[in-house]
Parts: C-alpha cells; sequence; structure tokens
C-alpha cells in the first residue's frame, strides 16, 4: 500500500511561503516609492506588476498547489498584488500632480514679462517737421496741398514763367525722365505745386506744400540728389508785401524761436516779382555775435543771420498761366529747404546722417508722435 500523499504545504513552495510573498510586495512598494518620475514609475510598474513579475509569477504557481491550499496562497498573493496595484495608483497620481504643477509654472506666460525688448524706433525729423509746418499754417486757415513727385516740364518750369530758353530752366540741375523728350521731370522744387493749387482750387487760395524735390547733385555733407521743401502759397484779392512779411515772421516765431525776426535781401527768381532771399535771425545767438567783441556763434559763423528760402509776390504771369486775373488778385510765395533748417535748428554738421535711416540718428529726436 502506498503511503497517504503527504499533505501538500504551501510554506514549502518557495515562492509562495508568507515571506517571500511579503519581500516580493515589500520590494515593490520600495520601488514605488522610489520612482521620482512617470517615466520611472512605469518601468517599477513592469517589473513588479507585470505577466513577468515575481508577484504574477507567483500567482501561476497556485494553480500547482493542491486545492486545500490554493485558497490560503491565492488570498496572500492577491492581497500583495492589490496591496501593489494601490500603491502604483497612489504614486501615480502623486507624479501626475507633481508634473502638472511643474508644467502649469514652466509653461504659464508671464504678464509681467518686459514688453519694451523690441526696440522702439522713432518717427524721422523730416517727417515731423513737415506736420509741424502743417500745423502752424492750418493753425492760421491755411491747407496742406501735395503733388506728384514726376511732373510734366510745363508744371515745373513753364507755368511758373521759366519758358525754354529762360535761363533758369537750365540752371536747375534737373533729373529728366526717360525716355529723352518724354516731357516728364522729378520735380525740382515744390514750386508745381503751386500751379497745381491755382489750376484746381477755388480762390481766395492759401496752401501750404512740404514734399521732396530732385536735383542731380552729388550726395556730400552739405548737398543730396533728393531733399525736401516746403511751399507757401497765398492768393487773394488784397494781398501785399506786408502780409508776406507778417506770415513769414509768424512762422520763423512759431518754428525757432519766439520773436526771431526774418529779413529780405533783394533776389530774382523767374515766378515772384519782387523777388526775396529770406534769412532769419540766428536763433542760437540771436545776432549779438555780430557785435565787436562777442563771442563767436558757429551756427551763423557769427553772421547773425541765416539763409531759409526764398520769397515774393507771384509774377502776374504766373497767374495768367494758372488762369486767375492778375488784375483782381495777387499772390504772395515762400520756399524753403527742410533739411537746411533741421540742420541749424538741431546742429546736424553732415546732411548725409538725415538720409541714412540709421535709427540712432532719429532717435536722437525723440519720439514725437
Ligand atoms: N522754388 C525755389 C527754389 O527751389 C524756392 C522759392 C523761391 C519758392 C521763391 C518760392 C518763392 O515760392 O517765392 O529754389
Amino acid at each position: 500500500m502506498s503511503a497517504p500523499n503527504k499533505p501538500y504545504d504551501p510554506v514549502a513552495v518557495a515562492a509562495l511561503g508568507a515571506d517571500e510573498v511579503a519581500r516580493m510586495q515589500a520590494d515593490a512598494l520600495a520601488a514605488i516609492a522610489a520612482a521620482t518620475t512617470l517615466d520611472a514609475l512605469r518601468e517599477v510598474k513592469v517589473a513588479h506588476s507585470g505577466d513577468r513579475s515575481p508577484l504574477a509569477l507567483a500567482n501561476r504557481e497556485i494553480k500547482a498547489l493542491p486545492p486545500a491550499a490554493r485558497a490560503d496562497a491565492g488570498r496572500r498573493v492577491g492581497a500583495a498584488r492589490a496591496a501593489v496595484a494601490e500603491a502604483l495608483s497612489v504614486r501615480g497620481h502623486e507624479l501626475e500632480a507633481d508634473r502638472d504643477a511643474r508644467v502649469l509654472l514652466e509653461e504659464a506666460v508671464d504678464v509681467a514679462l518686459p514688453w519694451d525688448r523690441a526696440p522702439r524706433g522713432a518717427r524721422h525729423p523730416l517727417t515731423t517737421i513737415q506736420e509741424r509746418i502743417g500745423e502752424v499754417f492750418v493753425a492760421m486757415g491755411w491747407e496742406v496741398a501735395e503733388g506728384p513727385e514726376v511732373e510734366p516740364e510745363w508744371y515745373n518750369f513753364d507755368a511758373l514763367n521759366m519758358g525754354p530758353d529762360h535761363p533758369a530752366r537750365s540752371m536747375m540741375d534737373t533729373f529728366f525722365v526717360a525716355p529723352p523728350g518724354s516731357g516728364r521731370v522729378l520735380r525740382t522744387h515744390t514750386s508745381p505745386v503751386q500751379v497745381r493749387a491755382m489750376l484746381h482750387r477755388e480762390l481766395p487760395l492759401y496752401v501750404v506744400c512740404p514734399g521732396r524735390v530732385f536735383r542731380t547733385d552729388e550726395l556730400d555733407a552739405t548737398h543730396s540728389p533728393v531733399f525736401h521743401q516746403v511751399e507757401g502759397l497765398a492768393v487773394d484779392e488784397r494781398l501785399s508785401m506786408a502780409d508776406l512779411k507778417g506770415t513769414l515772421d509768424h512762422f520763423a516765431s512759431t518754428m525757432f524761436g519766439e520773436g526771431l525776426r526774418t529779413r529780405w535781401r533783394p533776389s530774382y527768381f523767374p515766378f515772384t516779382e519782387p523777388s526775396a532771399e529770406l534769412d532769419i535771425q540766428c536763433f542760437v545767438c540771436r545776432g549779438e555775435s555780430v557785435v565787436p567783441g562777442a563771442p563767436p556763434c558757429r551756427t551763423c559763423a557769427s553772421e547773425g543771420w541765416i539763409e531759409w528760402g526764398g520769397c515774393g509776390m507771384v509774377n502776374p504771369r504766373v497767374l495768367v498761366a494758372c488762369g486767375i486775373d492778375p488784375e483782381r488778385y495777387r499772390g504772395f510765395a515762400f520756399g524753403m529747404g527742410l533739411e537746411r533748417a533741421l540742420m541749424f535748428r538741431h546742429n546736424v554738421a553732415d546732411m548725409r546722417d538725415m538720409f541714412e535711416g540709421d535709427v540712432r540718428f532719429t532717435l536722437a529726436f525723440g519720439t514725437e508722435i
């Protein structure tokens, strides 16, 4: 007779012994506690609760036990596996919360970030001076007029009393627009805007015309083939040179300083009669530097005056060319260069600085709006 089966003692199956299961559980819990990232925890999960983990392998052993022993071992392994699963889940939530908190911090939009890191530019002083001039005249009831930069020769010359043979015409250093004989030029001055204003606007007429003009000059410290002028024109019934003088004095003092006077020197322009060169009192020394023994003035070379532009009463021939009755209407006009005005106003020694577009130059004039 064979001996009765020895009762199977699960304790004897090493993998299912209480100590061994407890050790597997402790290993798993320690690894879970040691995982500091979600990736590390994923590896721990594979190692301690995956199909090939010690506890999963132990679980498989249970089937091999005699039925009487299975329940006990099953409970032990099941409890260990449940504890591991719970610990994984708790640790997983902790690490997710950590990650979320970190992402919130790292990816947050910091609304207190410096907003002025993109360097701010500045408007060009030629732009702001043109606007300022416009404002001075608009405040007196004048209008701002503009004209094209490419003009038929008739507007640039003929209508302004510079016929084809007029010496002033060939002295104007004109850029002619191709093809030869096109009859078009880059305007050499803003005076053609006067002609357009007289032809197209109602009388009486008070307009100021800032704009870009072109001459075949080489670029150097005091010349540029492209520069800016402002032109003024008034046509009304009883205008005199006194009106011109008063207008220019007001213009000079609003642009360069209260109380600065202007002076005229006899001159010639085909489109005005009489004509004058216009000087303004030096705004630095106010004429003091001409007094013997006074300190010299660099701005006006101790002349006391600075050349500013030209002016005069509109030549009746110009009025006639523009269809205005010179018996009834009279006009006065003036024109000046803006670069020159800016150069002496701000002590700019080299005109090229105005055209090079270096923001350091424009910034020095401040960010006028
Ligand atoms: N157009 C002249 C020039 O470019 C400047 C000028 C002089 C304009 C006298 C005028 C004026 O309106 O009356 O040199």
